[in-house]
């Protein structure tokens, strides 16, 4: 019966057929022992050398790591393993065999890995972080499908810099300039008051400088914006967004979790709902730890955001920062016109911001002026003030980055590790 390995505990004490890779291999003069994957899962096949045919057991000593075969063996509960099955092997069929496979189970420095990153994503550890980042998108989908929003695909080429112009990609095509999106907020508030509720998930684009262990230049965000939604509203949402992402992750995950070596008790106490701190307060509480040199209008770095997130078990928000460290399009906050409507989340163990979002300007004069304040282009943004013309209703919305959120549930260091191929400065290869 031809399988994967995903699927072998259907077949306890039954010959199967698996098309798989060789990750790893020992073998003494009688017995070989052959981690092999095939994509779906890892699982150990032993190779006993008086139990097969001579040949079969010469090719299992003599092949090499990422060989390609089709491997057929009897499929055995083992407890010891942490796949919970091994196979015994009967017999081995070579397709490929590889010669002289750079990764090798020896430590090798970030930048070769980085290099060969093309092969790299085969590894164990890389296969449980892209597979919890499959989880986390299926789960957004089923998150966003079951709380009646309808997904919206913002274009990626756009003439609009929603999130200021200082990070971005520019294009030579058209007559005038265009950029690579940076966020597709604007055209998903134009779908909120289309479909009520959406979502845009796709990738965006930011020539940063920064070189961190947050930042790419090519990330993925998803982004929902929903009509007559205000602000605290929004809150509660991204609270039990992030909060179903978590249990998903937990429940479907468990092998890759183990893998990571993950704290589960991290990830369990993701539960909405999530303390909301205001900027004012933080300032304080950043004053009290010691944080002296900053003061009231300066961003929060990354030594601040950990410093706050370690307040709390929970991720935390930030909300009401000031008006000028914010893009043009957030609503000021009642009684308060030096502070705007919007909410950074910040993820703890040192993950950093990975949701900001706001309640959005609906009147039209005030977005007229805060966009000719800000020295954007009129004529580009007409059609966005038109939904200010045309039916305009309190409406908010927020943007998570996936990057992020898989480098904080997955508790690896860095982003570059989250996604298949990463666009960080200086890398555009492979
Ligand atoms: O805070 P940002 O810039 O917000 C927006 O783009 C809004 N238009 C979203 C909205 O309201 N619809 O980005 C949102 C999130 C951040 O919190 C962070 O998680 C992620 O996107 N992000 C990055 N991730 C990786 N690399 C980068 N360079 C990122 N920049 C932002
Ligand atoms: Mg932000």
């Amino acid at each position: 019966m031809k399988t994967t390995i995903a699927q072998v505990g259907h077949y306890i004490d039954k010959e199967v057929k698996i098309g798989a890779w060789i990750a790893n291999k020992r073998s003494s003069g009688k017995i070989a022992f052959l981690q092999l994957r095939d994509g779906t899962g890892f699982i150990q096949g032993v190779v006993v050398k008086a139990e097969v045919a001579e040949a079969v057991f010469q090719t299992a000593k003599s092949i090499t790591q990422e060989s390609s075969l089709y491997v057929t063996g009897i499929v055995r509960a083992d407890e010891r393993s942490p796949s919970g099955y091994e196979l015994t092997v009967t017999d081995i069929e070579l397709i490929h065999q590889s010669t002289d496979y750079p990764i090798t189970p020896k430590e090798h420095g970030t930048e070769f890995l980085m290099d060969n990153r093309h092969l790299w994503i085969r590894s164990k550890k890389q296969h449980a972080v892209m597979k919890i980042r499959n989880q986390i998108i299926k789960s957004t989908y089923d998150f966003f499908y079951e709380n009646g929003f309808t997904k919206l695909d913002s274009p990626i080429l756009t003439g609009s810099s929603p999130e200021g112009t200082s990070e971005l990609f520019h294009t030579k095509y058209f007559e005038e300039d265009a950029y690579l999106s940076q966020s597709g907020q604007l055209y998903a508030e134009a779908g909120a008051m289309a479909l009520g509720r959406v979502f845009t998930f796709g990738p965006t684009f930011r020539a940063e400088k920064s070189k961190t262990r947050r930042h790419l230049i090519e990330f993925w965000m998803i982004e929902p914006e929903m009509a007559f939604m205000e602000h605290e509203e929004s809150l509660e949402i991204q609270e039990q967004y992030v909060s179903y992402l978590a249990k998903a992750v937990l429940t479907e995950c468990q092998l890759e979790l183990k893998v990571l070596d993950r704290d589960l008790s991290k990830l369990e106490s993701i539960q909405a709902p999530f303390p909301r701190i205001t900027y004012d307060k933080a300032l304080d509480m950043l004053h009290e730890k010691g944080f002296d040199d900053i003061k009231w209008g300066d961003d929060f770095g990354s030594p601040h955001e950990t410093a706050l997130a370690e307040h709390y078990e929970q991720p935390v928000f930030i909300t009401h920062y000031p008006k000028s460290l914010k893009p043009f399009y957030m609503q000021p906050a009642p009684g308060r016109e030096d502070v705007v409507l919007c909410a950074d989340l910040i993820a703890p163990e040192g993950y950093g911001e990975v949701i900001g979002g706001s309640e959005r300007i609906h009147d039209y004069e005030l977005l007229k002026q805060e966009i000719d304040r800000h020295g954007l282009p009129l004529e580009q943004y007409q059609w966005y003030l038109d939904l200010r013309k045309y039916g305009s209703v309190p409406h908010s919305g927020f943007g998570l980055g996936l990057e992020r959120t898989v480098a904080w549930f997955s508790g690896i260091e860095h982003v570059r590790e989250t996604i298949g191929f990463p666009r960080l400065l200086n890398r555009l290869h492979p």
